[in-house]
């Protein structure tokens, strides 16, 4: 039997127990856990700025004991590529993303899981913000 290959995406900023669970959840469901990992310049395509650059982020993800292999995220239409270029039988992310990824079924199964409530990158950022406090913001 080939192994069964998972694929997930994410920016990952400022590593947190929510990203933590995912991929450990995720991890348990198959052979390979591989994760596209949102570079800096895609991150500016969304609108989105990081607290930790791109290499540190992906060092961190390789040290997570879950996590077989990180690739770049560099736009939004290589997932299909990835897809089939990697043998993906699981498609998974965090059930913010609901429905949005439901194009790939043709190719692989499809799966949201529920997030880890009450931490995400966003909070992080507005606690620390908030700690620093007013004169320092
Ligand atoms: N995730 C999760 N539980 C959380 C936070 C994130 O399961 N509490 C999942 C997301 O659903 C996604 C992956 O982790 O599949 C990467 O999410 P990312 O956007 O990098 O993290 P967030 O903390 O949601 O960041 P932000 O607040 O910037 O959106």
């Amino acid at each position: 039997m080939t192994d069964r290959v998972i694929l997930t995406y994410g920016t990952f900023d400022l590593f947190h127990v929510g990203h933590l669970r995912l991929l450990k959840r995720l991890s348990a469901l198959g052979d390979k856990l591989i994760v596209g990992c949102s570079t800096d310049e895609f991150n500016s395509i969304k609108g989105k700025s990081t607290a930790i650059p791109y290499a540190h982020r992906v060092e961190i993800l390789e040290a997570c004991r879950y996590v077989d292999q990180v690739i770049p995220e560099e736009d939004w239409a290589q997932k299909r590529d990835d897809v089939q270029r990697y043998g993906v039988g699981l498609f998974a992310m965090g059930d913010d993303w609901a429905g949005k990824f439901d194009e790939l079924r043709d190719l692989c199964d499809v799966l949201y899981l529920p997030r880890t409530e009450n931490i995400s990158t966003t909070e992080l950022k507005a606690l620390i913000q908030a700690m620093r406090g007013p004169a320092s913001s």
